[in-house]
């Protein structure tokens, strides 16, 4: 895994869920986090969340020069997780899970949010997200076909959580109706607009993600990047 992540570029990496976590990487975990898995109901989120964030103790380290164990995660008051970069590149990240993937978006340019919603574990909560759309979201709405529909409200959640997410305020934090989906979101990086008082000096810009065709993913960054590059996270090169 290389280390070359340069001023203004972002890196994406997809982490396969595997179907138990390899014993070295469970060694990097805290006690902590092995305690706030064991709280999981579910094994499936225990393991979603420990995998992520094993994952995540890896490409830190390497970008921090420290060890996985090394990696500290600290909370803002808001419950964005971040690591304290008192060595090494300034170094922001933010994750997601759904389904069988994880994301980690790793950012040199400050403030970062990703989100990855699996099609068919949002499907059925659709009717949850037509509230909060805007107006010009509701224009373009009506006129979709039904089966596009479905893809447009996903898009719309994904993009909004991504960008709290970046803002680092939690969904309660912001008025969801006032994140506008930019126009033309489909092409390249775009900006978005924030509500006061979340604006950004270098604004705030939106990338969709290539995660599958079973995902809808994006990412949100402070400062418009030079690069987003995706990356496969290699289980293998660690067991
Ligand atoms: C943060 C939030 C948007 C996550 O959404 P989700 O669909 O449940 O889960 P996702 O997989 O997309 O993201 C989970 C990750 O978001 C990150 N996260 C948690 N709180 C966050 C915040 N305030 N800002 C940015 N990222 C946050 C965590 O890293 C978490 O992963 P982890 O628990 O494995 O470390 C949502 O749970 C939320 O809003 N939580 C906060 C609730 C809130 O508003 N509380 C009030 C606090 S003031």
């Amino acid at each position: 895994m290389d280390d070359d992540s340069a001023a203004g570029e972002v890196i994406v990496w997809r982490v396969a869920i595997p179907g138990s976590l390899p014993a070295r990487a469970a060694s990097w975990l805290h006690a902590a986090e092995i305690e706030r898995a064991r709280r999981y109901h579910r094994e499936e989120d225990a393991l979603r969340f420990t995998s992520v964030r094993a994952a995540a103790r890896r490409i830190l380290a390497e970008r921090l020069r420290i060890t996985p164990q090394q990696v500290v995660f600290n909370e803002s008051p808001t419950g964005k997780p971040f690591v304290a970069a008192t060595l090494g590149p300034p170094t922001e990240f933010n994750v997601a899970h759904s389904g069988g993937l994880g994301l980690l978006a790793v950012s040199t340019l400050g403030p970062v949010g990703v989100d990855l919603e699996s099609i068919d574990h949002a499907r059925p909560h659709l009717e949850a997200v037509e509230p909060y759309l805007g107006n010009e979201e509701r224009r373009a709405i009506a006129i979709l076909p039904p089966a596009a529909r479905s893809r447009f409200l996903i898009e719309s959640w994904v993009m909004r959580e991504a960008m709290v997410k970046a803002i680092g305020v939690g969904l309660g934090g912001v008025d969801l109706r006032a994140l506008q989906r930019p126009k033309g979101s489909g092409l390249g990086t775009v900006r978005i607009p924030a509500p006061h008082p979340f604006d950004h000096p270098q604004g705030w810009w939106l990338r969709w993600l290539e995660a599958g065709p079973e995902y809808i993913a994006a990412v949100v960054t402070a400062g418009c990047p030079k690069a987003i590059q995706v990356r496969d996270f290699v289980w293998d090169t660690i067991a």
